[in-house]
């Protein structure tokens, strides 16, 4: 045993030592950096990014509109995420990341499926496209040291985005609820956010403590986030940049979600503790189009975090996200859950094209911060709901609170509502739902998901009757394990 044991720790420090030196002998990535042809690099461009970015690359491709952010003029010369200094060129490892981590939370998407030799001539071309690279050239910020996890003071990194004043736009946990979010506007005249700090899979540059230093030092040109490199140190920096990792949530994305019947009955509260035992989970929400089938305002509700819990006669969902701001007047910020009627199969109609023309009639629970109160109907558009009524809507019961950019809805409603043509849920069975998010203030935008299964847990059974049956069948899987046992030990030795 001990010989075995010490062989196998020979094995790992062999196998430690093997690594070590391939990572010391590995060619950096300058070293596979190809010589530049243009060539090439137009020739992918035009196969891959004109239809975006133009042929041109003046950022006016087919596909531009149905975009926000707008797809970059890349013959400018700003670009939002180097680790330079403010106002230069971006170096060219910041461009090759660009292209090979894409930028989550926009329209742009990774090409980590091209040869790392085509990213590089495609790296080139765009260097070829405006005069920023030999005018101002790239200037590394100093990034200082990363002093690792365990040596950073979180409290002092929170006195830090305190002190440079992020929460002006980013909000005191930054949800991108500062004051002066809904004000933004970029180079590019359009109407633009802040990041939601704690979503840490919408961050573009990417998400980790040294990511954040270096939008922070660097700054975000083209954009209102400014370059604190002046403001302040490269060790504040990181302090800061671990307080901000720190507000980014573990999200928990999944097709299918268990809405457990809990004991006790319901959930009473929008903060009872017992929801904790239904499982939470994400959704990601796009921006629904305009008439004239554009994008035209920034996704100010990304993502719906939910949980459900049912009693076998009715379902309640716990539904929350963030909204920078509470808006109840004229624009107010609702919610719909969408539920298939009777008229449709399953999850067959995409939220994002609903409704059309000839779409078929979803039954929909909508809730109104105007009203604070929800209703439930089956209907071909959302606006007989959205204005607290129509003819065959009936009212369910909902809770809701908004504090620190966050919407927090409670819904009920029956398994199986007495509405004509409503969805019947049932215990045991998968029932499709889906969202929809308004937010009054962002000019009323709709923001969509896709649909999430709920599996409602069978109900346990309750009467001594109903238990009968299983408790035999353990009972016979005892005797039979016991008596195979027995068999195994009293069987002669071949
Ligand atoms: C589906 C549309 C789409 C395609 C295809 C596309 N892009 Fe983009 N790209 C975008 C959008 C949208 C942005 C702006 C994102 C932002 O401003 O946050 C962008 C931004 C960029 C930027 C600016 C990065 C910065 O730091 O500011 C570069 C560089 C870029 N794209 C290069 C490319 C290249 C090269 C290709 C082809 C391999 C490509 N893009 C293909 C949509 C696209
Ligand atoms: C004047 C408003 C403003 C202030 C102040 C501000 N930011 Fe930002 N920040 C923005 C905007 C706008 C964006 C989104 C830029 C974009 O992607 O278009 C952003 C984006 C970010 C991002 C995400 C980058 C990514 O990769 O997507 C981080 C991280 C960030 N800010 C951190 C900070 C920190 C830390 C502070 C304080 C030192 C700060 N910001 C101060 C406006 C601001």
């Amino acid at each position: 045993m001990g010989h075995r044991r010490s062989l196998s720790a020979a094995r790992a420090l062999l196998a430690g030592l093997i690594s070590i030196g391939g990572w010391a002998l590995a060619p950096r990535t300058d070293a596979a950096k190809p010589e530049p042809d243009p060539a090439a690099g137009r020739a992918a461009f035009e196969q891959h990014c004109a239809r975006c970015h133009g042929p041109q690359a003046a950022g006016d491709g087919y596909d531009a509109k149905r975009l926000y952010p707008r797809p970059r003029d890349l013959t400018e010369g700003v670009f939002k995420f180097r680790s330079t200094a403010t106002g230069t060129a971006p170096a060219d490892e910041d461009l090759f990341r660009t292209l090979t981590d894409g930028l989550p939370g926009s329209g742009m998407p990774d090409w980590r499926h091209l040869d790392e030799a085509v990213r590089w001539q495609l790296v080139y071309y765009i260097k070829s496209l405006s005069p920023v690279f030999e005018d101002s050239p790239a200037q590394p910020v100093d990034l200082g040291r990363d002093p690792g996890r365990r040596r950073v003071d979180l409290a002092a990194g929170k006195q830090v985005y305190e002190k440079l004043r992020c929460a002006a736009c980013h909000g005191a946990q930054g949800r991108a609820d500062g004051t002066s979010a809904p004000s933004l506007v970029d180079n590019w005249g359009r109407a633009t956010r802040p990041a939601d700090l704690t979503q840490g899979w919408n961050y573009r540059g990417g998400s980790d403590p040294k990511a954040i230093v270096t939008r922070v030092l660097a700054g975000i040109d083209g954009t209102p986030m400014p370059s604190y490199a002046e403001a302040t140190t490269p060790e504040e920096a990181w302090q800061l940049a671990y307080y901000v990792r720190s507000l980014q949530q573990e999200p928990n994305w999944s097709m299918i979600v268990r809405a457990p019947r809990l004991d006790g009955g319901l959930p009473s509260s929008l903060d009872d503790p017992r929801w904790q035992q239904a499982p939470r989970v994400e959704v990601r929400l796009r921006n629904a189009m305009d008439e004239a089938g554009e994008w035209a305002r920034a996704q100010t509700i990304s993502t719906v975090s939910f949980r459900a819990a049912q009693d076998g006669q009715s379902i309640r969902f716990l539904v929350s996200w963030q909204d920078p701001t509470d808006d109840r007047g004229d624009a107010p910020d609702a919610l719909a859950l969408a539920l298939p009627s009777a008229k449709v199969l399953g999850d067959s109609v995409t939220l994002q094209l609903w409704p059309m023309r000839s779409s078929p009639p979803l039954d929909l629970c909508v809730w109104s911060a105007a009203s604070s109160r929800a209703v439930e109907g089956v209907v071909r558009r959302y606006e007989p709901l959205l204005q607290a009524g129509g003819a065959s809507a009936v009212p369910i019961e909902a809770a809701s609170a908004y504090a620190d950019g966050q919407w927090q809805v409670m819904l009920t409603r029956p398994l199986a509502p007495a509405l004509p043509n409503s969805a019947r849920a049932a215990p045991g069975r998968l029932t499709p739902v889906a969202f929809a998010v308004w937010d009054g203030g962002n000019g009323g935008q709709r923001a969509t998901s896709s649909w999430v299964d709920v599996m409602m847990e069978a109900a346990p059974p309750s009467t001594a009757a109903e238990r009968a049956p299983a408790t035999w069948l353990w009972i016979l899987a005892a005797g039979v394990v016991v008596l195979g046992l027995v068999w195994i030990v009293k069987k002669p030795q071949a």
